[in-house]
């Protein structure tokens, strides 16, 4: 049994190492008008703000993010569609996770790329919440756009087939929400800085996020998002253990 549970934890940190393909490579729309403004939170989506309630709309001292879920396919998970709004030299961020002080925050970046005319640039990233490190991380990401308006970076992008509850005994789209930023050459994110970090959030209930369920890690090794091909994996070596312990 215990060769059964080592073989198990290799083959999760494997899965989640760093060193996951670089994947700057995510097409999108530069100088895409986005709309970014708080009408319809609390009722069409969930919105996280500092200051507290501050309208993104002509304001760039407010950093604003929205949350909307789309559709649920399971067991791939919940689409959610996020809209940013902040002003940085370099980039704003939205980082999802399960408990901001261990595991991993799988990071959306909206940049204005200094070394490109301060034109809009989008990446992802994976947080080390300990020592605060970024690596590369394969997230897919689907229709983003976003623009740059006198330093102020606005952005909306869609995460589809999120699904928490492959790793922790929660609802499937329950996440700690943090915002943040940095700095951006054109190559390097800069150490991310933290402006905000939430409570566990049912980010598809909007008009009652924080009745989430209480979040128990199951992996702190993992932390952050998983596709499907986790559970597969873990439902593959879990037969095999059985099998042979
Ligand atoms: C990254 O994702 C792409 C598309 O899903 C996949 O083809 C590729 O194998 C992944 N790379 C790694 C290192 O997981
Ligand atoms: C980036 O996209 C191009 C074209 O879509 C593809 O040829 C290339 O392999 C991709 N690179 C990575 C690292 O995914
Ligand atoms: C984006 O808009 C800015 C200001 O209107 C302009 O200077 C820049 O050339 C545009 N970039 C692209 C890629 O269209
Ligand atoms: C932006 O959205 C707000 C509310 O959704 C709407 O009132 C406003 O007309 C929109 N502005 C533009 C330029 O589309
Ligand atoms: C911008 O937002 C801040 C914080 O909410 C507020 O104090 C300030 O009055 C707002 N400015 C404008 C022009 O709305
Ligand atoms: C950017 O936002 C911060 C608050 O988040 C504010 O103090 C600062 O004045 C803003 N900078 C500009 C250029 O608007
Ligand atoms: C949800 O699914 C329906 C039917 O497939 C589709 O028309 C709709 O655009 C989808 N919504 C989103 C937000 O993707
Ligand atoms: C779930 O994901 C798998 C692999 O990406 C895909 O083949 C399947 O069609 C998806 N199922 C649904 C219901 O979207
Ligand atoms: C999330 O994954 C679990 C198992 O990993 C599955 O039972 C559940 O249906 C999935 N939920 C959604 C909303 O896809
Ligand atoms: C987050 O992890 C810390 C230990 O790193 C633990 O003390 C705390 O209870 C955890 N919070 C939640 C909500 O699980
Ligand atoms: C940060 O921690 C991760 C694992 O916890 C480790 O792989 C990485 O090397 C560390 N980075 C630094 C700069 O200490
Ligand atoms: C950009 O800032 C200048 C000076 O503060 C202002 O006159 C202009 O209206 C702003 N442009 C937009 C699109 O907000």
């Amino acid at each position: 049994m215990e060769r059964g549970l080592s073989l198990l934890i290799a083959a999760v940190m494997l899965f989640v190492a760093p060193g996951v393909q670089a994947a700057d490579n995510f097409s999108f729309a530069t100088n895409a008008t986005v709309n970014i403004t708080n009408t319809g939170c609390g009722k069409t989506k969930l919105c996280i703000q500092t200051p507290d309630n501050c309208d993104p709309a002509g304001n760039s001292s407010c950093f604003f993010a929205s949350v909307a879920a789309g559709n649920t396919t399971a067991p791939n998970g919940t689409e959610l569609m996020f809209q940013l709004s902040g002003n940085s030299t370099g980039y704003i961020a939205l980082g999802l996770t399960a408990n901001a002080t261990q595991g991993t925050t799988a990071l959306y970046i909206c940049a204005q790329n200094s070394s490109n005319n301060a034109s809009f640039f989008f990446a992802a990233r994976q947080r080390d919440n300990i020592n605060n490190t970024l690596s590369t991380f394969n997230a897919t990401v689907t229709k983003i756009r976003g623009q740059v308006v006198n330093g102020t970076i606005q952005c909306e992008f869609s995460v589809p087939n999120l699904n928490a509850t492959n790793t922790r005994s929660a609802d499937s789209t329950t996440y700690v929400v943090i915002l943040g930023s940095g700095t951006f050459n054109g190559n390097d994110f800069g150490t991310f800085t933290t402006s905000k970090t939430t409570d566990p959030l049912n980010l598809a209930n909007v008009a009652n996020p924080t009745t989430a369920s209480p979040t128990t890690t199951k992996n702190s090794a993992s932390g952050a998002l998983h596709s499907h091909a986790l559970t597969v994996l873990l439902t593959v070596l879990t037969l095999f253990i059985l099998k042979t312990a």
